[in-house]
């Protein structure tokens, strides 16, 4: 065994799949990227995220309490790197990118119709965002696009470098 730099610790353990978070704030709609993300509880779903303060879309999540969690296959890779390394301060990001918004039906977030799954989200507890910026969200109604087939999700090692869904096993397990 070598050493391994606690820094990089995140590029072991980060979950994936990278998903896209949409935000509606002031009538305007927004996406980010985001890969810091985990389950919580089954049902309703909890799902721990982080969304940096530094993030545009901060301060919507906090404000209005509501988001989409859009989940997109390997052909909207290059894409949802882009999403990542630009500001809705600077740019409306639909338009830029070509998405697809598609009303909600619990929440003012956006769809994003080009995802093969989208989640509606409210958040449920706050107690952790000042301190960690991390946010427990709920998801109310959840979406799935039957159209793509065996969709394949991208997971971030950091840097750049994702290691794609591959193949499926199917093992014997009481865990649902
Ligand atoms: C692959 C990838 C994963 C990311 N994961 C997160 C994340 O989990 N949390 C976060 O706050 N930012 C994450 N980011 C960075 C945001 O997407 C980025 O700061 C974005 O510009 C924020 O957009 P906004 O200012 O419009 O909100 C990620 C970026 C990429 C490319």
């Amino acid at each position: 065994m070598k050493s391994f730099p606690l820094s990089k610790v995140y590029q072991l353990l980060e979950p994936g799949p990278v998903v896209l978070l949409t935000t509606a704030h002031k009538g305007r709609a927004n996406v980010m990227a985001m890969s810091w993300h985990m389950m919580v509880d089954f049902e309703p779903p909890l799902i721990a995220c982080i969304v940096s303060n530094r993030d545009h879309s901060f301060a919507a999540l906090r404000t209005t309490k509501e988001c989409v969690i859009a989940i997109p296959a390997v052909e909207l890779a290059d894409m949802v790197v882009a999403i990542g390394n630009c500001s809705g301060r600077d740019v409306d990001k639909f338009s830029a990118f070509h998405l697809t918004p598609q009303k909600a039906e619990h929440v003012s977030a956006p769809l994003v119709a080009e995802c093969f799954a989208n989640i509606e989200c409210r958040v449920v507890d706050t107690r952790f965002v000042n301190r960690y910026c991390l946010f427990m969200l709920e998801g109310v109604k959840a979406w799935i696009n039957a159209k793509q087939k065996d969709p394949k999700t991208i997971h971030h090692q950091g840097f750049g470098r994702f290691v794609v869904d591959g193949e499926t096993i199917q093992l014997k397990s009481k865990m649902p």
